[in-house]
């Protein structure tokens, strides 16, 4: 079992380069099958969801080579519609291979999904906005059998504005003929990204950015070459970092548009924020003044995948604060984590009241999701003696070789 060790106390100092978007990658590689011809996606994070990606697109047929941070994607003998109950379990993103799948071979057998335990994530919305495209969906032990073989083109109004359903439900309509209209649609980064990367393979869609997308059908998508956009997340976490730590951090390859809301909340603080082209410095002195309350949102409110590591950070703030959560029922499992090193959260439902304390003491705690197991790094880093974070796994699914980036930033962390 993997763990991180980490010596509390340093402040951060140098630089971080940001990878490409994990939330946009999956997708990318998921819409990569609408065409038989050659997809080369630059800048991949080497993290073990795009692993996971990687083994369910070869079993569906694909043919994928890594050569340092580019995947080169032959999916010329794609001819399998079924992703098994096992590996759909590792990746919720496999969902998003709904979609393709269908509009590639016209049928698709795909385990309902696993990711992190965050919450019900149901896939009712993928499911309601698939049959209103003509879809025959069938639910059964475990499975989601669906035909494509009558699709029409339609007018979809989402319940929500799911990320994936709306990526899924773009991938679904790209070859039927006509006018598809999503309404109500999410408006992330990635759905832009997922836009601009279909229209390069010879894609009509529009409108990604606002809640309206239209989607012009078109026979056939050729290959493409394509660099997907920043991580958001990932800049998010090492900035809240150093505004924990304290120390000058300057993050280079990041959009600073996507991750406004995080910018305007640290503004808030005695952090010094500068931004020039795609680079953000931020220098810290350490434990901030709490900020009031934050709430989670849908894109360009504050990202609920932020949510664990400002928890962290408003922590060792001095004041109280208040952390609503809107997007997932379950996310603050952290919290008990967090209070075993000493933090003092109390939690009412989707509300988190936390009682900053001075410091943070070191223990043992274990990681139970992707932006969770962040968090503990980052009060690991701040809190005095040693830190030990277990089931490190999760961390891995989205964040590159943290111990080596946090390592040359100064920090005293290893992997055992
Ligand atoms: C994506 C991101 C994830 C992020 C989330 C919200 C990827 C790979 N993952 O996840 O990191 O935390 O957006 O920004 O891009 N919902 C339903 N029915 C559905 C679908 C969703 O009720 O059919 C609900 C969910 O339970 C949740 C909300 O809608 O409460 C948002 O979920 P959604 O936007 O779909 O998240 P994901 O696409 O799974």
């Amino acid at each position: 079992m993997k763990e991180y060790i980490i010596d509390g106390g340093l402040p951060l100092e140098g630089q971080v380069n940001i990878c490409g978007a994990k939330n946009s990658i999956l997708p990318l590689m998921a819409a990569s099958i609408l065409t038989d011809e050659i997809v080369v996606l630059h800048d991949c994070p080497d993290i073990s969801d795009v692993d996971s990606m990687i083994k369910i697109l070869e079993g569906l047929g694909s043919k994928i080579i890594k050569n340092g941070r580019d995947l080169i994607i032959d999916n010329s003998n794609v001819a399998n519609a079924q992703i098994p109950v096992g590996i759909a379990k590792e990746l919720r993103s496999s969902i998003f291979l709904l979609g393709s799948l269908l509009s590639r071979l016209k049928q698709a057998k795909v385990a309902y999904p696993g990711g992190c335990d965050i919450g019900l994530r149901p896939i009712d919305i993928h499911i309601a906005g698939l049959r209103e495209l003509g879809i025959d969906i069938q639910e059964q032990g475990g499975y989601i059998l669906c035909n494509s073989a009558n699709t029409k083109c339609g007018d979809i109004v989402l319940d929500l504005p799911s990320v994936g359903a709306t990526e899924n439900l773009m991938m679904s309509a790209v070859f039927i003929k006509g006018r598809t209209v999503i309404r109500n649609c999410a408006k992330e980064p990635e759905i832009c990204d997922l836009q601009k990367f279909l229209n390069c393979m010879g894609a009509k869609i529009k409108g990604a950015g606002s809640s309206v997308i239209v989607i012009e059908g078109v026979d056939k998508l050729h290959g493409t070459e394509y660099t997907p956009i920043p991580d958001r997340i990932v800049a998010g976490t090492y900035l809240i970092a150093a505004a924990m730590c304290g120390g000058n951090v300057e993050l280079v390859n990041v959009n600073s548009e996507h991750i406004s809301s995080l910018i305007s909340k640290l503004s808030k603080t005695t952090c010094k924020i500068y931004i020039k082209n795609d680079r953000i410095l931020i220098k810290s002195k350490g434990r901030q003044k709490s900020l009031d309350c934050i709430e989670t949102m849908y894109y360009p409110g504050f990202p609920t995948d932020l949510q664990s590591q400002i928890m962290a950070m408003q922590s060792i703030s001095k004041g109280t604060s208040v952390i609503v959560e809107n997007i997932f029922e379950t996310r603050f499992k952290t919290a008990s984590e967090l209070k075993k090193l000493g933090a003092d959260i109390t939690i009412k439902g989707r509300v988190a009241v936390i009682r900053g304390v001075k410091e943070l003491v070191g223990g043992e705690v274990l990681a139970t999701d992707l932006r969770g197991g962040a968090s503990l790094v980052l009060a690991g880093l701040v809190a005095k003696g040693q830190t030990i974070v277990k089931e490190i796994h999760h961390i891995d699914r989205g964040y590159e070789d943290m111990s080596k980036v946090l390592g040359d930033l100064g920090a005293h962390i290893r992997r055992t």
